[in-house]
């Protein structure tokens, strides 16, 4: 099974605003035309997108993301991040018909369980997994232990050594490896340190993609960035194989 994981899109409130000198919506429909064109020959089956899908949470931003993710006729999930405002997003998505949308938090194949957790605390840069969630995620691991299991989120659980983003991780990222490595997970995926990299423990693999918007530098503690644009493609058939996509 093939997967593409793109994350931190970041589409401002109109088109013509950037971040930082750069223009989400040129890099997300460029990214997008990537998809199209590779999506048939390498047979993707499913997209997901952890979050940071907007950079204030605009409706209009949603309405856009909307459009471009149902023209690539591939299933999707969509997590939010923590410049995403939920309430605007399901707006959009009540408005769309959204035929690809995976609404509920998973996707099975025959060999493959794929999950996502929620990191997102109200108003905060730092992510958390709430009790509830985590005993959830326990519950669903427990319940599909004959299945290989694949969680995606928005904040990234191990540091990746740029204070600027380490400073906001996910707060209880400890507690939630402990919990992987306890029901064999074989893979984590995460955004929100607009880095790309990948850490193997025992039998799991964590994975940070790039961002589509633009990536910080490394090791830096102010505001410094590179203009790549990303996404990961993620083979979970046979071996585990990660292609950073970066352009
Ligand atoms: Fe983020």
């Amino acid at each position: 099974m093939k997967v593409i994981h793109l994350t931190d899109i970041h589409l401002t409130q109109s088109r013509d605003q950037k971040v930082f000198d750069v223009n989400p919506y040129d890099n997300f429909d460029f990214v997008c035309g990537e998809i199209a064109r590779i999506k048939d020959s390498t047979e993707i089956e499913l997209i997901i997108v952890s979050g940071d899908i907007t950079n204030e949470g605009d409706v209009e931003a949603y309405r856009y993301f909307f459009k471009k993710m149902e023209s690539l006729k591939t299933p999707y999930i969509a997590i939010l991040g923590n410049h995403d405002l939920k309430h605007n997003f399901d707006i959009a998505l009540t408005e769309e018909e959204s035929q690809y949308i995976i609404k509920s938090r998973g996707y099975k194949n025959k060999s493959w369980h794929i999950t996502s957790v929620d990191t997102v605390v109200e108003g905060e840069d730092f992510g958390f997994i709430s009790d509830n969630n985590l005993a959830e995620l326990a519950r669903e691991m427990a319940e599909n232990s004959h299945f290989n299991t694949a969680i995606f989120m928005h904040h990234h659980a191990i540091p990746v050594g740029t204070p600027i983003v380490d400073n906001c991780m996910l707060n209880n990222g400890k507690d939630l490896l402990d919990l992987c490595e306890k029901h064999q997970v074989k893979f984590i995926g995460s955004g929100h340190a607009h880095t790309a990299r990948i850490w193997h423990h025992n039998t799991m693999t964590t994975c940070v993609a790039p961002a589509v918007v633009f990536q910080w530098l490394p090791a830096i503690d102010s505001v410094k960035i590179s203009k790549g644009v990303g996404f990961n493609l993620i083979d979970f058939s046979g071996d585990l194989s990660i292609t950073s996509c970066i352009y």
